[in-house]
């Protein structure tokens, strides 16, 4: 049975070096009653990325595009849930839906939100419509397919390899028929990408040099950087770009609790030396062509051609010290938590 409460964490503390428990107050509130235009949602599964720290680090009443979190504010994150209750046309109670909700049990949502609540289409497993098949898939899908433009035998690269984004770009690449070296942290995920990800290489920039295994993997250069993390690493592989290269800013992990950037990037006229292009990328402005990622998607899933890594906590008290593991490479796979499963609700 659902809880009659309303668990939830609140944030307390904006960051200040590692994030964890102590960011946030564990505490229980009502239940939200619903006006016109709202539903009432039982939230089920949490999606995490690297970008919530921005959401604890800054608010402004006047930015609503900022969506940052006021000092007391529930945490937000990218939810699916169970609608409850529903006075907002074109919901019902029982609908799995995929959106822009908090990390509590209960939550009221008028469909609104830096992603618009959407339906899990039928037979779409939660871990999936957060995951392979939600933003991380998506930021995946169209960096690749429409930023960095793959052409068969070409050297595709790409940062963060064995975490959500990562691990989707770059069996992508691989499907598409790219030579794919992937960089991440640790001997298990680096065996995990050349291993059961059928990646051609990969680098772990915890023990090894990555300029000097990049020079040694891509011997030509490399066509396509995807990249995830930003910083050293980037620069990097700015600098064995290949004539008419590509990189896809997708994100900067590695930058994003840097309160002053530094300066940079340090060698972006190596761009111009080779007709290079960089150009980002947010998912959430490819909206209207999702449909024809999460079919591709779907199908390479189908035929086993693509792995959808996932690494799932299990239990709402443990929200804070998930999403610290995306800053300490902890995660393996896209990371998700799972609060509660969807039961059934008498037709209203
Ligand atoms: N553009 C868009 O629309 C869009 C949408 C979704 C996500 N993103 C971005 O895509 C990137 C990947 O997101 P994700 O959700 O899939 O996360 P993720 O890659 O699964 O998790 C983060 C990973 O980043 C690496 N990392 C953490 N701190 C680092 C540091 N200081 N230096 C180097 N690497 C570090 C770790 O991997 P290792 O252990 O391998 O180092 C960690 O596992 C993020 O930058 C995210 O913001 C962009």
């Amino acid at each position: 049975m659902p809880s009659p409460i309303n668990r939830q964490w609140v944030l307390t503390a904006r960051p200040d070096g590692p994030i964890g428990d102590h960011n946030f107050r564990w505490t229980q509130g009502a239940i939200p009653s619903i006006s016109e235009g709202q539903m009432l949602l039982r939230n089920l599964w949490l999606s995490f990325d690297p970008t919530q720290w921005f959401l604890m680090a800054y608010y402004s009443e006047v930015d609503s595009e900022s969506n940052g979190i006021p000092i007391g504010g529930v945490m937000r994150g990218l939810t699916v849930s169970q609608v409850v209750e529903s006075r907002l046309e074109g919901f019902h109670p029982g609908d799995l839906v995929h959106g822009y909700s908090g990390w509590e049990e209960y939550s009221a949502s008028d469909g609104r939100g830096y992603f618009p609540t959407t339906r899990v289409p039928p037979g779409v497993p939660p871990n999936l419509a957060l995951g392979t098949l939600g933003v991380t898939g998506m930021a995946a899908y169209f960096g690749v397919v429409d930023v960095a433009r793959p052409k068969a035998g070409e050297t595709f690269v790409v940062s963060a390899a064995a975490g959500g984004v990562g691990s989707i770009a770059g069996q992508m690449a691989k499907i598409l028929g790219l030579k794919v070296i992937g960089i991440a942290g640790g001997r298990q995920k680096c065996d995990w990408l050349v291993g059961e990800a059928g990646f051609d290489g990969a680098i772990d920039h915890r023990s090894e040099d990555v300029g000097a295994r990049l020079t040694a993997l891509c011997p030509d250069g490399i066509d396509i950087y995807f990249d995830n993390v930003g910083g050293p690493t980037l620069d990097l592989a700015r600098e064995r770009l290949r004539r008419n290269g590509r990189i896809v800013v997708c994100g900067g992990t590695s930058r994003y609790a840097e309160t002053v950037q530094p300066p940079g990037p340090v060698n972006y006229l190596a761009l111009c030396m080779v007709n290079g292009r960089m150009e980002g990328l947010l998912a959430r402005d490819y909206a209207d062509r999702f449909p024809e990622a999460v079919a591709a998607l779907s199908g390479w899933l189908a035929s086993g051609r693509l792995r959808s890594k996932e690494d799932v906590v299990v239990g709402l008290e443990h929200a804070p010290s998930t999403l610290a593991r995306l800053y300490s490479g902890a995660n393996f796979g896209k990371q998700l938590l799972k609060i509660a499963d969807p039961v059934d609700l008498p037709a209203a």
